[in-house]
């Protein structure tokens, strides 16, 4: 029986990375995310190597999420590996200058939509049982603070113990979890938060090596094919070329 690998936010950088690495192994793919025309690409691309079913939805629907995962047709169920990738983050101001509405877009899609999610595909993944995996993106911003992180850094903390708390109650069913945190790495992730400013792009990334989608993508798929008896908890995953800063202190 084939393995199927259901991603969230497939559309673009490590989701859509995760989405060509599956397939070059021979898994079929659910892919999933807002923009369809994406989407419709990535089928046409992708659906000449291995089976590939694609529905557009928004994370923060827990009705639509229900609503794709009772869809599925019958080849792509049950599924082996949920890449609960879907994410992001918003005004890199400091709390006191940002908009509540952006907090809020933040908690509804990192925090709500992973759990939207999770619970729709929690009885296909413990009807796979043995081997079958649950992939969380968290963030370094999960376990380390850093100024403009706010409520970012505080949804990846979430993701980090949820997936631990996940890990307590699928004891016995064979379903793995693993919190995978990177640090930076270069995708419109930074075009989202900056709301479209290259030049903001161009500077974090420029004069530097940060990751790629495909190094994620690559530790993602290591972890989802691990033998069965392994799980990897949480994987922190940096470039070589970023590390921790000093403590700011305020000075007169
Ligand atoms: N890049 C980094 O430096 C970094 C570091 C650590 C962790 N992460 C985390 O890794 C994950 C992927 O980030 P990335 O770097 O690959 O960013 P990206 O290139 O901006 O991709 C984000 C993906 O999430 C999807 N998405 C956003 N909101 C959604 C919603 N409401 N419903 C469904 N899909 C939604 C987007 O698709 P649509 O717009 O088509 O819906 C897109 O495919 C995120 O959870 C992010 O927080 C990123």
């Amino acid at each position: 029986m084939s393995q199927v690998v259901f991603i969230t936010g497939a559309t673009s950088g490590f989701g859509r990375a995760c989405a060509y690495r599956f397939a070059q192994a021979g898994w079929s793919l659910v892919l999933t995310g807002r923009r369809q025309e994406r989407l419709e690409s990535l089928k046409e691309e992708l659906g000449r190597r291995v089976p590939v079913h694609i529905a557009a939805l928004d994370v923060r629907d827990s009705e639509a999420v229900k609503a794709v995962v009772e869809a599925l047709p019958a080849d792509f169920r049950p599924i082996t590996a949920l890449i609960n990738n879907a994410g992001l983050a918003l005004a890199p101001e400091p709390s006191q200058q940002v908009a509540l509405e952006d907090w809020h877009t933040m908690i509804d899609t990192n925090v709500t939509g992973l759990v939207n999610v999770t619970h729709a595909l929690l009885p296909s993944l413990t009807e796979t049982g043995e081997g079958a995996t649950i992939v969380n993106l968290g963030s370094v911003a999960g376990q380390w603070p850093y100024p403009g992180s706010h409520v970012y850094g505080a949804s990846k903390a979430f993701v980090q113990q949820f997936s631990y708390n996940l890990r307590c109650d699928l004891l016995g069913t064979g379903i793995r979890v693993t919190d995978v945190a990177p640090g930076l790495s270069e995708s419109e992730f930074t075009l989202v938060r900056n709301r479209g400013d290259q030049a903001a792009y161009d500077k974090l990334y420029g004069d530097t090596t940060p990751l790629q989608p495909e190094d994620i993508a690559e530790q993602i798929f290591h972890v989802a094919t691990l033998p069965a008896h392994v799980n990897i908890n949480r994987l922190e995953v940096m470039p070589t070329r970023q590390a921790w800063s000093p403590f700011a202190v305020d000075r007169d």
